[in-house]
């Protein structure tokens, strides 16, 4: 018996217990009833009188011994088991989802509008933000004194106090693109300069600081009036949907002549008159005119062999019309509650 109750005690000490499988086979092995602990119980009464009481003293203290290393792992499994509750996917918890990002709204219209005018055979160009007045108004046949240069709210970085044409400035229009295509380009030319342009103005729905444009030039032999109105109707059908109407507006820029502006039928209420188009059924989309002839000999094109025409537009107000956006500002404040309609567009 003793040796038995030692050998139990060593088992006991050497038994692993790794999982709640071990854990429970210890416990069928030495604490229940039934384990090898109670069977010693049930031989306790072969035991001569005179030793049963010591030899139970034993026996109590195995079970004991048993019992305790059951608890301990027990309680063991229990904590480790809470942690592992902590780790372990919750498969009733709604999915995290998994979110796409969306093109601005403006990037989205300046690619649908440079896939429209590819289809016309037009590429696109690129020219600096930093203008000098060359550029930018001079060679665009704006005189020194000109009142339109008033009209473009300048933001000027360096007056030269010498020839005005070199004072820089941040560009007011993509039409210096223009100019720079006809210096280092031979025509026929045929392209579209989407871009950034700055005019100092306060910042409200309708006007802001920082805006785009997309200037169109056209020149070849033969480019008359009608391929500018031939374009623009494309332009116009393709954009904002076949039943759309478009007007040529007589106008003045500098550097055309003649000179349009171009409106198509509001959106908003099909024509009728609303807010949007002040009652007049039509809304202004861009400018637009044959390209001055001074404006081409500055560029070295002989205007007696080469026509050309040009246009420019707001991206800003193509997007406004197009998805009816009525403050200018929601472009620049990266709300995304506004920006989450475009998803998927
Ligand atoms: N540059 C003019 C503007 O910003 C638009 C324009 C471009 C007009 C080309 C005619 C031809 O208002």
């Amino acid at each position: 018996m003793q040796a038995k109750i030692t050998e139990i005690h060593q088992q006991i000490a050497d038994f692993q217990i790794e999982n709640k499988e071990q854990l429970e086979a210890f416990r069928i092995a030495y604490v229940g009833r039934k384990g090898v602990i109670g069977d010693l119980f049930d031989g306790l009464k072969n035991v001569p009188q005179e030793e049963r009481r010591a030899v139970g003293q034993e026996l109590n203290a195995l079970k004991e011994a048993a019992q305790n290393k059951f608890n301990e792992f027990q309680a063991l499994m229990e904590s480790a088991s809470d942690k592992s509750v902590a780790i372990e996917f919750d498969l009733t918890l709604p999915n995290i989802p998994n979110e796409n990002g969306t093109i601005h709204p403006l990037t989205l219209v300046r690619a649908r509008i440079i896939e429209i005018f590819a289809k016309m055979g037009f590429n696109v160009s690129d020219g600096p933000e930093i203008e000098s007045d060359f550029y930018n108004f001079t060679a665009l046949n704006f005189a020194e004194n000109h009142p339109a240069r008033e009209m473009q709210d300048t933001f000027f970085i360096e007056k030269k106090g010498g020839n005005v044409a070199d004072d820089m400035l941040l560009r007011t229009h993509t039409s210096n693109v223009q100019i720079r295509l006809m210096q280092n380009q031979k025509p026929p030319l045929r392209s579209i300069m989407p871009g950034r342009v700055y005019r100092n103005e306060a910042i409200s729905a309708r006007a802001h600081c920082l805006f785009h444009q997309v200037e169109g030039l056209y020149v070849d032999k033969n480019v008359g009036f009608k391929d500018l109105k031939d374009t623009l109707y494309y332009f116009a059908k393709e954009m904002f949907g076949q039943d759309t109407k478009v007007r040529y507006r007589p106008s003045y820029f500098p550097f055309t002549e003649p000179s349009a502006e171009i409106d198509i039928t509001c959106l908003i209420c099909k024509g009728k008159g609303c807010n949007v188009c002040k009652y007049t059924g039509w809304v202004e989309i861009a400018g637009s005119g044959m390209v001055d002839p001074n404006v081409l000999e500055q560029c070295g094109i002989d205007s007696q062999e080469y026509t050309g025409f040009a246009f420019g537009m707001g991206i800003e107000r193509i997007t406004m019309l197009k998805y009816q956006i009525k403050d200018l500002r929601l472009f620049t404040e990266n709300d995304v509650r506004f920006l989450r309609q475009f998803e998927g567009l």
